[in-house]
């Protein structure tokens, strides 16, 4: 196995359009009770939510675009709640796939999924099996996901790695850790937008969002809009991401990227 033995400096890229965009969907429950509807309501005009925000990070070019859909403590909500969830979920997947085809959009999930009901899970197995070979936008579902399982799992991978001896203890680095989490096919994300007003991570991600750009909207999900989505993206454009750097060290790496 190769190992790096040294991080190399994180790359500072002058890149405006993120590559992967992480979204805590948030406030599909806040939506529906301010209608006076049940909380499934929300969950189910999240959909369309979830529909035209893919569209959007297609057309704006991203490459990846990974959605908390359900964490590790949501099972802990009202047993209702979580079967009509689940159904949603199963028959959301299973009316878009044509469309995710002809959009060419990829779909994948990530987390503890063996926990979905089997239903569920084999409409997102069909989806994931039927839009494989398409290579633009990657919609990446965290089901079942909480980075706290995620970090556990990986240091019990690695742990069997090394009781196999295919790892030695001093070998382990970062890049060790980031190939055994689930999002080990994607680049960390650079821009992570939560919706709903909460200003938290809620157990998302914790690993690869070390250097995201954060993005919070008081918008609640189900409203969540084409345009407000471009406005996180204008305001990630905006910013300067440092990773550590000075900003005079930030501008000559980006002059010596553009120089011929
Ligand atoms: C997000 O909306 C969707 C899930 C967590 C499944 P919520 O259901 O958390 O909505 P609020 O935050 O209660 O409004
Ligand atoms: C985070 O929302 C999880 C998802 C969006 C799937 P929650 O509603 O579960 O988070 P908390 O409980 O407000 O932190
Ligand atoms: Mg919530």
């Amino acid at each position: 196995m190769t190992v790096q033995s040294t991080i190399p400096a994180p790359h500072v890229s002058d890149t405006k359009v993120p590559v992967h965009v992480a979204i805590i969907m948030d406030g599909n429950g806040r939506w529906a009770k301010a209608r006076g509807l049940d909380r499934s309501a929300g969950h189910v005009e999240g959909v369309n939510t979830v529909r035209r925000i893919t569209e959007a990070a297609s057309e704006a070019g991203i490459g990846y675009l990974t959605l908390y859909a359900f964490s590790t403590e949501n099972w802990n909500r009202p047993q209702s709640e979580v079967d009509a969830l689940m159904h949603l979920i199963g028959m959301a997947i299973e009316r878009e796939t044509p469309d995710l085809i002809r959009n060419n959009v990829r779909l994948t999930m990530i987390g503890d999924t063996d926990r979905m009901p089997p239903e569920a899970l084999d409409r997102l197995n069909g989806c994931i099996e039927s839009t494989s070979h398409c290579s633009g936008l990657t919609l990446c579902l965290a089901l079942s996901y909480s980075a706290r399982w995620e970090l556990a799992e990986a240091v019990r991978r690695i742990s069997n790695e090394v009781a196999d001896r295919r790892l030695a203890v001093g070998d382990i680095d970062e890049h060790t850790v980031s190939r055994f989490l689930t999002t080990a096919s994607m680049p960390d994300p650079d821009l992570l937008i939560r919706t709903g007003g909460d200003q938290r991570i809620s157990n998302f991600l914790l690993w690869q969002i070390a250097y995201s750009e954060i993005y919070f909207t008081p918008t609640y999900w189900p409203d969540f809009t084409k345009e407000q989505f471009r406005e996180a993206l204008d305001s990630y454009a905006g910013r300067e991401r440092r990773f550590g750097l000075t900003s005079e060290q930030v501008l000559s790496d980006c002059d010596g990227a553009t120089s011929p």
